[in-house]
């Protein structure tokens, strides 16, 4: 399976911060906010993944991520030269998802909990598509999702006026191989967008989307306002102090998974010169 990270867009809820920088290279307490998602798809068991951005910040995301051997996995970039759309992603990154199945992941959606990581594992053999609901006090901001007892799913509307339902689509999705010929197949909505509703409705009438409900312990934050990035940085800093360890710290979830030696880390460990994150790679190590 392979794992998409969208890390286009403006960021304009944000500026004057994100004109000079991508929102997803913005800190969410002491790491790059992509660092997160890409996580979460290293949890889920993808060693493949391809970067979307715009073609302006494309540079700054090769010179933090490179080619993806310090995480002991492969990154490949592409462009979204103007943001029409998530479901644009899939067009973008034809080459690599051609006959195969993936993952996407938006590149500001912070996601942390007991029902994530290895459980994910499961969603990369899928026949289908998965999304995932979350009940929040503000759905009119989200793609919301309508379902009955069963988890069957009614409506799927995007950004409503007035909601159906509290739960939130997260930005999280995982499609079977099919997923390619629904998009090129998509006209954009009245919006002038291309949008990742359509999409999933495709694998509805087919009866083939499958929702799952976040657990009320997950979090899951998006980072797009400002006052969201402050939160999501006060809550990994209270988790993380809290316990001595790192939320979503790419090279650790790598040495756990076995995908890079003891010696690759220290040498990671290493390049950080003393600095705090490379201190707690050193630990990571030495078995703390
Ligand atoms: C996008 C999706 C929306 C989803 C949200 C999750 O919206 O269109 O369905 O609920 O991400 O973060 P955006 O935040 O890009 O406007």
């Amino acid at each position: 399976m392979k794992g998409l990270v969208l890390a286009g867009g403006t960021g304009s809820r944000l500026w004057p911060i994100t004109q000079g920088t991508s929102k997803q290279l913005l800190s969410v307490y002491d790491k790059p906010l992509i660092y997160y998602p890409i996580s979460t798809l290293m949890l889920a068991g993808i060693r493949e993944i391809v970067i979307v951005t715009t073609p302006e910040e494309q540079p700054a995301f090769k010179r933090l991520l490179g080619d993806g051997s310090k995480f002991g996995i492969t990154f490949h970039y592409e462009q979204q030269p103007t943001p029409a759309g998530l479901a644009q992603v899939f067009t973008i990154c034809e080459e690599h998802i051609a006959g195969e199945k993936c993952a996407l992941i938006l590149g500001d959606n912070l996601f942390h909990g007991p029902s994530l990581g290895t459980r994910l594992h499961q969603f990369t053999e899928i026949d289908g598509a998965q999304i995932f609901a979350y009940h929040v006090a503000n759905p009119q901001r989200y793609g919301v999702v309508e379902f009955n007892e069963s988890c069957e799913i009614l409506s799927i509307e995007e950004k409503p006026a007035s909601p159906k339902s509290n739960f939130a689509i997260t930005g999280l999705y995982f499609f079977d191989e099919n997923v390619l010929d629904f998009a090129q197949g998509l006209k954009p909505s009245a919006r002038g967008e291309l949008e990742i509703g359509d999409i999933h409705n495709e694998y509805l009438k087919r009866g083939k989307l499958q929702l799952e409900q976040l657990p009320r312990g997950t979090a899951w934050l998006d980072t797009g306002t400002v006052n969201s990035l402050h939160d999501a940085t006060s809550y990994i800093r209270t988790v993380q102090e809290r316990q001595g360890m790192k939320v979503a710290c790419p090279e650790e979830i790598a040495y756990r998974n076995g995908w890079i030696t003891r010696a690759e880390l220290l040498e990671s460990a290493e390049s950080f010169r003393g600095g705090e994150y490379g201190l707690y790679l050193k630990a990571v190590a030495d078995g703390h």
